[in-house]
């Protein structure tokens, strides 16, 4: 196992960051004037729209970032004993009540923008546009659960005979675990966070050990918006507290997303005590996500949804593309085309509002994806300069001659690329299938029946005709997985809040 020891990762990650990163914790190391800086950024993003960026800048140049460390708990057991004691008073909250506080703390998170991007951006390496897609996304989950939880979880009036009422009611479950990745260390850590609370659970809260700063300021803008102390409780530390926090039988269900082997460990735990109650497990995973191509597609629309859907957050994306498989005839000028569009990548100092990608999020993750390019370095078809101070990975396209060649998701920004033969659609879209993993595909065709093929055939959660494949949008794609890639229910979707909550009907003879 190669992962680091809690004490290893929390040894001190504001020095270990700022030595990583080139930056100056804990203040934010932002140009002096970004909105002066703006252009079109290549991947996506158009830095020109002057008048959100203008909001932006100033905000973070405005943020008040206080530096303190996370103040989380170590005791694993201390805090479950808290969070089920908070459980009674907070699912005994009306459900209007706690509906009303995370759209409070939607309010709260958008006044705290510039603060909140700045740790994302200081934290976590997210450049500009991710930092603000960060808190957008956490505004949305907040809102969005706010008003599904309002009709979606009302007690339920159901028919039966003359004489009897019969009524289905949803209830909190009891303290529930949240575990957390880094790489959308606000958006994801509160989305979970927001589902359990508003389904009237107690929250034990743990955010990946790179990323606890940002997790610490949502925790205590949460408590801001109304939720008790002791309903929401902050945990930092490792895989090892994670594992203890998961472990303890009082833990009424599990919010996961992570890796697939990590997802495998927790489900494992939950049912290693023969007395523990069986609990529910939400688990969101890896992918290893193609993008099929045929001859009819436009190239341009092509070129730029992959360096998007390949590179964009450093390639550190679940979904993102990892397998971009081409038609054929058209291999070589699509590659051709792709080398070109991945000259003009800015790879750089995330802060730097003209960067477009930015560092990978650790020393570990840089080295594991560095020796794996080396190793393919036979097989290179591109690759760009990047910075040599700094975990920048440059982005890199590896050609494989088969896609079973590719059996493990490498996160970051490294793209394969294979090809399949006219007429192969159907045999090309099983093979991908055959990998186990169902998070995202990609198609590129102006063939409606290839659209039609792929949709039958694909068992993804997120298919995309003729776009990128990344930034599913909270309530318009809800998003998530099957097979390897995750159990559902897809979070930002209308069915994401009823698996936090317990089910139960009452029929009383009238
Ligand atoms: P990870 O599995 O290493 O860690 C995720 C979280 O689990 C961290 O908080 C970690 O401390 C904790 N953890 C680790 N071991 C544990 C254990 N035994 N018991 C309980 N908790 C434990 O994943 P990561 O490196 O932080 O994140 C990257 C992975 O997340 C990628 O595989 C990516 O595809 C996936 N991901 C999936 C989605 C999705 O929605 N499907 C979204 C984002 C990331
Ligand atoms: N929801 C994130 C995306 O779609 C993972 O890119």
């Amino acid at each position: 196992d190669e992962r680091l020891s809690d004490e290893q990762l929390l040894a001190d990650p504001a020095e270990k960051i700022a030595a990583v990163r080139g930056s100056r914790h804990p203040s934010i190391p932002l140009p002096a004037d970004l909105f002066g800086a703006a252009r079109k950024n290549s991947i996506g993003i158009d830095l020109q729209d002057r008048e959100i960026l203008a909001g932006v800048a100033s905000d973070i140049r405005h943020a008040r970032v206080t530096g303190q460390e996370a103040q989380g708990h170590d005791d694993v057991a201390g805090v479950v004993t808290r969070a089920v004691s908070g459980f009674a008073g907070w699912s005994a909250t009306p459900l209007a009540k706690r509906a009303a506080i995370l759209e409070r703390l939607a309010d709260l998170l958008e006044a705290h923008r510039g603060e909140l991007m700045a740790i994302a951006v200081q934290e976590a390496g997210k450049t500009i546009p991710d930092a603000l897609g960060e808190v957008r996304e956490a505004v949305d989950f907040c809102r969005y659960y706010a008003v599904q939880a309002r009709t979606g979880l009302a007690p339920v009036e159901l028919p039966g005979p003359t004489g009897e009422r019969n009524v289905l009611r949803h209830e909190g479950r009891g303290a529930w675990a949240c575990i957390a990745p880094w790489n959308f260390p606000l958006a994801i850590f509160l989305g979970q966070v927001a589902a359990a609370l508003v389904a009237g659970n107690s929250v034990v809260a743990k955010p990946a050990p790179q990323t606890p700063r940002i997790a610490a300021r949502a925790v205590e803008l949460a408590h801001l918006a109304g939720v008790p102390a002791d309903a929401l409780l902050l945990l930092t530390g490792g895989p090892d507290t994670g594992a203890a926090l998961v472990a303890d039988a009082r833990i009424a269900g599990v919010a996961f997303t992570g890796s697939t082997a990590t997802a495998r460990r927790i489900a494992r735990s939950l049912l290693e005590e023969e007395s523990r109650p069986l609990v529910p497990l939400i688990a969101e995973t890896g992918g290893i996500n193609a993008m099929l191509v045929d001859s009819t597609a436009l190239p341009e629309q092509v070129v730029a949804d992959v360096v998007t859907s390949a590179f964009r957050s450093a390639g550190q994306r679940c979904s993102a593309l990892r397998l971009l498989l081409l038609q054929e005839d058209i291999a070589g000028r699509t590659l051709e085309m792709l080398a070109g569009a991945m000259d003009t990548l800015v790879v750089g100092d995330p802060a730097d509002p003209a960067t477009d990608i930015g560092p990978v999020i650790d020393r570990p993750a840089y080295d594991r994806l560095m020796a794996y390019r080396e190793s393919m370095r036979a097989n290179w078809v591109k690759t760009v300069e990047v910075p040599r101070q700094g975990l920048f990975v440059p982005p890199t396209v590896i050609r494989l001659g088969a896609i079973e060649e590719l059996r493990q998701e490498w996160f970051g920004p490294i793209l394969h690329v294979a090809t399949w033969e006219a007429g192969a659609l159907d045999e090309t879209v099983a093979r991908v299938n055959a990998s186990g993993f169902g998070l995202t595909m990609g198609l590129h065709s102006r063939i409606a029946r290839a659209a039609e093929t792929v949709e039958a055939l694909a068992r993804v959660g997120n298919l995309y005709v003729n776009r990128s494949m990344i930034g599913a949008i909270v309530g318009s794609q809800p998003f998530g997985g099957e097979g390897l890639s995750g159990t559902g229910p897809k979070a930002g979707g209308p069915n994401y809040l009823h698996r936090f909550a317990a089910e139960r009907v009452t029929s009383t003879d009238t």
